[in-house]
């Protein structure tokens, strides 16, 4: 039986999570994701295992910066996995997608194609400046980008993008950043270096089993 979890737009039936559908894009698969039926409602399965959200929803974390009506910019969204279960969950929001490789890109204009909610750019996240044109303030900003300067990406994005007291959500991936020391000390410097730039750090959830040696932190800007 799908029920609704605490966070808006997500739903569980036990362990497993779902999003419902985007009525636009009903009937369609992102990434092989079993789609359920209940009350005349479709539901896509989310996997934790492809999903670094779905991971950190599954181990417990608190917070959730997303609803109906929110702006997020996403940054890193490859082929659209996550992309397309934010989609689900921004009804009446909008999604503006960051993706660098044009190959991938093709990928996530399939699946923009029915979900007008997704915004999809192609470009580099190192250069904010250059989705201006399109992206206005948001309400939230999720990173999973994989690089060595990802904490520099994400600082520059909220200075241009984030509203006052916004939220953001970033995955830290700890060997992309130091190979050579350990994930803690990693984690460790990232969180300080967030604060050191005026984020709150309010959260922070290890994805393991899902992901190794992977972070989710979940941030206010001041
Ligand atoms: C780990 S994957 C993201 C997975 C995705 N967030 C999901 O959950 O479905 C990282 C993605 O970031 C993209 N990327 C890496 N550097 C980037 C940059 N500077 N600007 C935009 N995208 C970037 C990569 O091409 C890759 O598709």
């Amino acid at each position: 039986m799908i029920q609704k979890h605490a966070f808006p737009g997500v739903y569980h039936a036990g362990s497993k999570l779902f999003t419902k559908s985007l009525p636009s894009a009903k009937g369609r698969r992102v990434y092989g994701e079993k789609l359920v039926y209940q009350s005349q409602e479709e539901y896509r399965s989310w996997n934790c295992y492809r999903s670094k959200l779905a991971a950190a929803i599954s181990k417990g974390c608190k917070s959730f910066p997303f609803n109906e009506k929110s702006s997020v910019l996403y940054l890193g969204a490859a082929s659209g996995t996550t992309v397309s279960h934010l989609s689900d969950i921004l009804t009446k929001g909008v999604l503006y997608a960051v993706e660098i490789s044009p190959t991938i890109f093709l990928d996530l204009l399939k699946v923009s194609k029915t979900r007008p909610n997704i915004i999809p750019l192609l470009a580099d996240a190192n250069k904010p400046n250059a989705y201006k044109p399109v992206v206005g303030n948001c309400d939230g900003l999720y990173q999973d980008v994989s690089q060595r300067n990802q904490v520099e990406i994400f600082i520059k994005n909220s200075d241009t993008y984030l509203k006052v007291r916004g939220y953001g959500m970033l995955i830290v991936k700890a060997r992309s950043i130091d190979v050579t020391t350990s994930p803690s000390v990693v984690y460790d410097r990232t969180r300080l270096q967030l604060e050191e730039r005026g984020f709150e750090v309010m959260e922070s959830v290890d994805l393991r089993p899902f992901y190794k040696d992977h972070l989710a932190l979940f941030v206010k800007s001041m």
